[in-house]
């Protein structure tokens, strides 16, 4: 029996915050911990690169972003967690596999046609701040996927097109020169919660109504007390199933705690006192995490260690693939 190889990419930009742990960043480390799986997690900078210009951000982002993961639980011995830029084998495969990749196709992708209407929109020239970075965005996604010959990729909605395209770029490199590639499926899990933000809305940096994952304690309560409720008092009956309160309370408390919440709402609880057992909570389970965050944060070596043991450990594996790809395609020692 062959074990499963499992494939997914953590773009590093932004600050990581309650919703990007609930909906990726708790589902992924569960999964790296399943016994058939060969999981790969790897931090995706030269993705960074397409969204961020400015060198600091870009620097800070990824090492805030690694020290989340692995503050969180990610266990390098359970999964291969590595920089995609500490295996220049993947710039490599991208240059090969862009040469092959149909440029048709690439027009079809959502988000390079969600930034050109957008310039259309504001009637700018709808190549308007368009970089090919941004154009060619799934070959270098493909080419993340086919150095490992993954068999799945988990990824949200939004990217299903981008391993659809990584599959056909492999079918037809396979097609035209050797059958070097897996053709990988997109996972897509429906139940993921997706956690609501301060508005009620999905919680996402682009609504501008998140709650970061590691500030302080007295941050994460401000943060909870600005959750938005209605103007019903204490002792008033309450609908849990239209509260975010409620809802980001399931998102961490057990079967048990759910039940008991739900029945301080029909019996009344006040907006206030909800909260304040939300922050608890959540502080609860963030507390020790956060106190590794911090520490990782204090000490990037440790982090640069882990990172530099995981590219270690695969480099092997991605030259010895890129090797067999260089001659395929014709790019040989003379002989
Ligand atoms: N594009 C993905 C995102 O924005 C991140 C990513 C990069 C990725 N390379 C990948 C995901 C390879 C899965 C496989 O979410």
């Amino acid at each position: 029996m062959t074990t499963k190889r499992v494939l997914t990419g953590i773009t590093t930009t932004g600050t990581p915050h309650l919703g990007n742990y609930v909906g990726a960043i708790r589902p992924a480390i569960a999964a790296s911990q399943q016994e058939d799986t060969d999981a790969y997690l790897f931090l995706a900078d030269y993705h960074a690169l397409i969204k961020c210009h400015d060198p600091e951000q870009v620097a800070q982002s990824s090492r805030e972003i690694a020290a989340t993961w692995l503050a969180l639980g990610l266990d390098p011995s359970q999964a291969h967690f590595y920089r995609q830029s500490d295996l220049p084998e993947i710039a490599e495969l991208c240059w090969i596999l862009t040469c092959n990749a149909a440029k048709g196709l690439m027009n079809r992708a959502h988000a390079y046609k969600a930034a050109v209407q957008a310039n259309e929109e504001a009637g700018e020239d709808p190549d308007f701040a368009i970089t090919m970075g941004l154009f060619s965005y799934p070959v270098l996604m493909a080419a993340d996927i086919l150095i490992f010959n993954a068999h799945e990729v988990p990824v949200g909605r939004d990217q299903i097109q981008h391993v659809e395209m990584a599959r056909d770029i492999a079918q037809r490199f396979n097609h035209n020169f050797a059958p070097l590639f897996t053709l990988p499926e997109a996972v897509v899990d429906d139940h993921v919660a997706v956690l609501q933000g301060l508005d009620g809305r999905k919680m996402s940096k682009s609504y501008g109504n998140t709650i970061p994952l590691f500030g302080t304690a007295k941050q994460l309560q401000k943060g909870i007390n600005k959750i938005k409720t209605n103007l019903l008092e204490p002792g008033e009956p309450k609908d849990p199933d239209t509260a975010t309160v409620f809802q980001v309370w399931c998102a961490f408390a057990d079967a048990e705690e759910r039940a008991q919440m739900r029945q301080a709402f029909a019996e009344g609880i006040g907006w206030g006192d909800a909260k304040k057992q939300l922050f608890h909570k959540i502080d609860e389970v963030l507390a020790p995490a956060r106190d590794r965050y911090n520490d990782l944060m204090a000490n990037p070596q440790q982090l640069e260690e882990v990172l530099q043991a995981g590219a270690h450990k695969l480099r092997p594996r991605a030259a010895d693939l890129l090797a067999q790809v260089r001659d395929a395609v014709g790019l040989r020692a003379y002989r």
